[in-house]
């Protein structure tokens, strides 16, 4: 199968690529990104001799070559998003011309050249769940931020494609991922690189938000089950069982990585922050065969590891560009000054 992989290069896409041409000597993979923020060459780096993969730089609102590139391939996956809740409170313009826009030109095309369309979406369509529930795949769309808004939208494009076009397109929608490459201001990731940095670990609120935590290569492996064995115009929740407060999430980050307590700073909360996710992904369980491969403590201290391990990938991005550190005084300059934590640098070994 020649599958176009857009927003390749970015956390879960890279995952994925990697996945397929590891698992599938028949097949073949065009990556096509347009390396914002976010999307780094340097996620690719070691599939970049294979000639079963192809990269291209562009973007999936050009309908002229997303035209091209649908034509030749025989399926294409979608990870090319703003992915960022905390940047969508920013300034949600930029989520509406991925999330949607770009949706609805990659379905156009999957319409006119008759190719499957997985789309990858997010458990934050649901909104906030109350405890005890879980969401299932046919609970209503609440979406709370700019963010879940834009990819309910773009969803919502995909159930109109199939239903009027029929074209056989398919949802994910997966729970809070971590693991290698995860671009650095998304909590874990961001908290490992500020503890190993000795900075504080700005926590939003109480801490006692609850999310789902799913390895990203379970996520892709789910993903590509869905593409090969989903049914058409379905959507399929993937989740781990792992709920946990972030407090002990954070609390257990420092106990592997052995560092104190006293870096976490509790820090005014995001703008209609939701209290919990979680996931009825027994769908996919019983229809595909599909489920998670590793406990909480493994998705986490993996996780960890790879960062310590992997310190030159995350300080080119942290150091290495005005990026992250314009993004990172915005969030965070104001709320570490109200904690009374601002510019503090603690030496922790
Ligand atoms: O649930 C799936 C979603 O998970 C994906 O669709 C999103 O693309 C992905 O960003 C993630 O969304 P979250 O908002 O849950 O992830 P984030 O890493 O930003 O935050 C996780 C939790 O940690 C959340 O309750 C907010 C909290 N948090 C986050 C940051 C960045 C903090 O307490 N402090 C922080 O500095």
């Amino acid at each position: 199968m020649k599958i176009l992989v857009t927003g390749g290069a970015g956390f879960i896409g890279s995952m994925f690529v990697r996945l397929v041409l590891d698992r599938y000597s028949d097949d073949s993979v065009t990556t096509l990104d347009l390396l914002t923020y976010a999307g780094n060459p340097a996620n690719l780096l070691d599939v970049q001799g294979d000639p079963r993969h192809r990269f291209v730089h562009g973007d999936i609102a050009d309908a002229a070559l997303v035209d091209e590139l649908v034509a030749e391939s025989d399926a294409i996956v979608n990870f090319a998003a703003e992915t960022h809740v905390d940047r969508s409170l920013l300034d949600p313009s930029a989520f509406i011309r991925s999330n949607v826009h770009g949706v609805y030109v990659l379905l156009d095309a999957a319409r006119r050249h008759g190719r499957r369309m997985v789309q990858v979406s997010t458990d934050e369509v649901y909104g906030d769940i109350p405890e005890g529930s879980f969401s299932k795949e046919v609970d209503a769309l609440l979406p709370r931020s700019p963010y879940a808004a834009a990819k309910a939208g773009g969803e919502l494009f995909c159930r109109s494609s199939f239903v009027s076009f029929n074209v056989d397109v398919l949802i994910t929608r997966g729970a809070n991922t971590i693991g290698p490459r995860q671009y650095p201001e998304k909590v874990v990731p961001l908290f490992v690189t500020n503890a190993l940095r000795g900075e504080p670990l700005p926590v939003y609120g109480d801490g006692l938000q609850v999310r789902d935590w799913l390895h990203v290569e379970d996520h892709a492996a789910a993903i590509n089950r869905v593409l090969r064995g989903g049914r058409a115009g379905e959507i399929y929740n993937i989740g781990a069982d792992n709920e946990r407060p972030n407090i002990e999430v954070v609390r257990a980050l420092l106990a592997h990585l052995d560092r104190p307590e006293s870096l976490i700073a509790f820090v005014p909360d995001r703008p209609g922050h939701d209290r919990r996710y979680a996931l009825d992904w027994r769908k996919i369980r019983d229809e595909l065969g599909w489920e998670p491969r590793r406990s909480f403590d493994r998705t986490l201290f993996d996780t960890i590891d790879w960062y310590v391990t992997n310190d030159d990938w995350w300080r080119a991005i942290r150091d290495g560009s005005d990026t992250f550190s314009n993004y990172y005084q915005r969030q965070y300059g104001w709320r570490l000054a109200a904690a009374g934590r601002d510019g503090e640098t603690v030496t922790t070994s």
